[in-house]
């Protein structure tokens, strides 16, 4: 399956982006980790996926090359993916109404029929206009599914 996925990870910010590449963690490794991998559905373990390194996690590079970070503008750039699942997870904490439903729209477009969107478990998009094209999975956990035909 991981040799038949693409990875895309975005930022408007250069900085966040090296961040990213580094496949670095920002954060110590901690019982609260592993618990949140657990509760989440992990099934095995977690260096499979992950690496210690200094008391941090560092994403194994076999996952890190199916990455390409870009550097991307959710507001003024338009899309050039066809995703089926994406993770927007605090980025709509920036945004006032408008912007909010111009950047869902164009998430919308960006998932195919029946994709998953994940935002942050603080952030609210059910006032955006284009909230109509998602069902709703889990209200809590931030998570969405593209409507069939929207
Ligand atoms: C609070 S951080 C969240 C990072 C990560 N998603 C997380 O949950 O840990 C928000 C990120 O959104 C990025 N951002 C803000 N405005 C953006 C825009 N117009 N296009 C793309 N990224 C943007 C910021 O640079 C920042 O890295």
């Amino acid at each position: 399956m991981l040799e038949r996925t693409q990875l895309y990870a975005t930022d408007i910010s250069p900085g966040a982006l090296g961040n990213a590449r580094s496949g670095i963690l920002q954060r110590p490794l901690d019982v609260d980790v592993l618990e949140r991998y657990k509760a989440s559905g992990g099934r095995g373990e977690l260096r499979e996926y992950f690496t210690p390194l200094n008391g941090q996690l560092r994403l194994n590079d076999n996952l890190l090359q199916r990455i390409a970070f870009e550097k991307h503008d959710l507001v003024q750039q338009p899309n050039h993916v066809s995703a089926h699942l994406i993770l927007c997870r605090n980025v709509f904490i920036y945004f006032g109404h408008e912007l909010k439903n111009r950047v869902l729209d164009k998430l919308a477009d960006a998932l195919v029929p029946g994709g998953f969107l994940a935002i942050g478990v603080e952030e609210s998009i059910s006032l955006c206009e284009s909230y109509r094209r998602f069902d709703i999975l889990s209200r809590k956990a931030g998570l969405f599914r593209k409507k069939l035909g929207c």
